[in-house]
């Protein structure tokens, strides 16, 4: 029987180390961290995450910014916003909550946050620099699976890792990462032939494919650390994994839940980036 990885306990230790240092921002310098988070239109998730987003905030002793914006707003309107949120000394961090509706250009938006205040580290010059291993901000979410394998004390050094899924907000980066610490990696998506083989490989498995319970106990390999980054409905509507759980965790040595997994960690990680991103505007470290 796995050992579950407790996605809570984990992004709480991380959100106390970054509330004692927005602390110690404020006592020794003056400073309060500041994120500003814009979120346009009514979707229902996102209005769930951004609000998680301010409570994280409040929590950690950081500043928050609020711009709910209606579904009508141009193109033109958003990048203002964001120029006058670039140019705003009290705004260390921009978040612009995706999906945007469909008559904005996401890229076109991502391209104009300060890539020094781009906490989601989605700007192509902080893509960039994760593929040279010179970063300041990773994307919160591979950032989050990277510490939760870490609590578990599995050195990633020559193991096998199979990421399953290439997005640009979680596959791809979450490749990279594994790799600059010494994985061996492999990155399996939709068209891949030998996918349960393949997964058998696995010593660390990271699934973010989007497939309600897609990844079952006879794909894993006994022992193996298993992440799952999914966030689907089964079918009786209630929220589960990418991993069906019940099959998995006979197999595994370590596995994550959802939800109390990795989603926690999301925002956790968006706090530390957003420090991050304050000490760096302030010349601190
Ligand atoms: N929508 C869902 N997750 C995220 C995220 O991590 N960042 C942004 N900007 N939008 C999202």
């Amino acid at each position: 029987m796995a050992q579950i990885i407790d996605g809570k306990a984990v992004s709480a230790d991380v959100k106390e180390e970054v509330a004692a240092e927005a602390a110690q921002l404020k006592e020794e310098h003056g400073l309060k961290v500041g994120l500003a988070v814009v979120i346009v239109g009514n979707d229902p998730a996102s209005k769930v995450y951004v609000n998680n987003k301010k409570k994280a905030c409040e929590a950690v002793g950081f500043k928050s910014f609020e711009y709910a914006l209606d579904e009508n707003t141009t193109q033109e309107q958003l990048l203002d916003l964001v120029n006058v949120l670039n140019r705003d000394e009290t705004v260390n961090g921009i978040l612009v909550q995706l999906p945007l509706p469909k008559h904005i250009d996401e890229k076109a938006i991502i391209n104009a946050i300060s890539p020094d205040k781009d906490v989601d580290a989605f700007h192509p010059v902080n893509v960039g620099k994760i593929m040279i291993g010179e970063y300041s901000f990773l994307p919160c979410t591979p950032a989050g699976v990277m510490r939760l394998i870490e609590s578990t004390g599995v050195d990633i050094t020559g193991k096998q890792c199979v990421v399953i899924g290439r997005s640009n907000i979680v596959g791809k980066p979450q490749a990279m990462l594994l790799l600059q610490k010494n994985g061996t990696v492999t990155v399996c998506h939709s068209k891949t032939k030998n996918l349960k083989e393949i997964c058998l490989s696995a010593d660390i498995l990271v699934v973010a494919i989007g497939r309600a319970k897609f990844i079952t106990g006879d794909m894993i390999k006994e022992g193996a650390v298993v992440i799952d980054v999914g966030m689907d409905r089964n079918e009786n509507g209630k929220l589960c994994g990418d991993v069906d759980f019940e099959s998995a965790e006979k197999k595994a040595g370590y596995i994550t839940p959802v939800p109390g997994g990795v989603g926690p960690m999301t925002i956790a990680m968006l706090m530390k980036n957003t420090l991050t991103a304050a000490k760096q505007q302030a010349g601190i470290e």
